[in-house]
């Protein structure tokens, strides 16, 4: 999508973070904007601030967990700008520890917030792209899409957004919808405190096994780096050219990259494994 000015957008996770940041970097580039979120002050915060800029944005309150709640607010964005052309999921939590601490409310969570979400999204808007002359959609993913640090659910449902993106973008592609997955490294942004939106039917992840020492302190250790992450508004830049660049993969910077070239080189160890013990037959 080479000329953004006057398209609609729909974002979700749009008041806080990354969301926000790809929302004032569109709404910079003159797209109309339909922001979703399920913190209601927060939007409305978020709204105001782009109003004072002139931007053409507007706002929904959906839990994207929910699907009704994220046809409505589909409904909502259709009523207001007529139509939709860009997509971008976005809402995510960090939700769920690793083995030793998992419980059904953590996987659910995590899983209907980063991952069940982003299926209905592309399930609701993308005929609503397509019958709108085409477009894009943009799921955000993470570096935890390609390499898996832990066993926590959030890495589970970021791989899974990733090899939904890599599929769909084959599939859309013929029907004039670009599609790129976005793999942050680390972003000043709240992900840290994903429980202030905790819906209440999760509410026992909060009864899940504590932490031990050594993983609390690695949690320490990230919320620290995330209070000195990325500026949001710079993915929100990355985000824009993305999209009109039909980048597949949008990266924010190259940190982990090492980490994901030793994980390829673990993977071709195991064919090569496999092509020496016939070799040798
Ligand atoms: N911050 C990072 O370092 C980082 C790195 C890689 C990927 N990500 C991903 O970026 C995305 C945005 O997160 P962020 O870092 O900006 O965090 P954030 O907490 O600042 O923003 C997330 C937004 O999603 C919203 N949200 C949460 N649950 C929701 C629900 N059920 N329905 C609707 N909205 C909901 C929140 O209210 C919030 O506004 C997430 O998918 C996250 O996994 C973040």
């Amino acid at each position: 999508m080479k000329d953004l000015a006057g398209k609609i957008a729909f974002v979700t996770g749009a008041a806080s973070g990354i969301g926000l940041g790809i929302a004032t970097a569109l709404a910079q580039a003159g797209v109309k904007v339909m922001l979703c979120d399920i913190e209601e002050a927060a939007l409305a915060a978020a709204v105001e601030g782009l109003k004072r800029t002139n931007a053409d944005v507007a706002s929904v309150r959906a839990d994207v967990s929910l699907k009704v709640e994220l046809q409505a607010a589909a409904e909502e964005a259709r009523a207001r700008y007529g139509g939709v052309h860009i997509l971008i999921n976005n809402a995510g939590v960090g939700g769920g520890g690793p083995y030793g601490t998992w419980n059904d409310a953590g996987w659910n969570w995590t899983l209907d917030v980063n991952l069940r979400a982003v299926v209905w999204g592309i399930e609701i808007f993308a005929p609503m792209i397509e019958s709108h002359g085409g477009g894009h959609i943009v799921s955000t993913a993470s570096i935890a899409g390609l390499i898996s640090a832990g066993s926590s659910p959030y890495s589970v449902t970021k791989y899974g957004v990733v090899a939904l993106s890599e599929g769909l973008r084959r599939e859309l592609g013929p029907r004039g919808i670009g599609v790129s997955v976005l793999c942050p490294g680390v972003i000043r942004t709240n992900i840290m405190n994903s429980r202030r939106n905790l819906p209440e039917r999760f509410a026992s992840v909060t009864a899940a096994p504590p932490l031990d020492d050594a993983q609390r302190e690695r949690v320490n250790q990230l919320a620290e780096r995330v209070s000195h992450g990325i500026d949001p508004l710079y993915v929100g830049e990355l985000v824009r050219e993305g999209i009109e660049n039909d980048w597949p993969y949008i990266f924010t910077d190259c940190e982990f990259e090492p980490m994901i070239e030793a994980r390829f080189a673990e993977i071709k160890r195991g064919f090569d494994r496999i092509r020496d013990r016939k070799a040798r037959r």
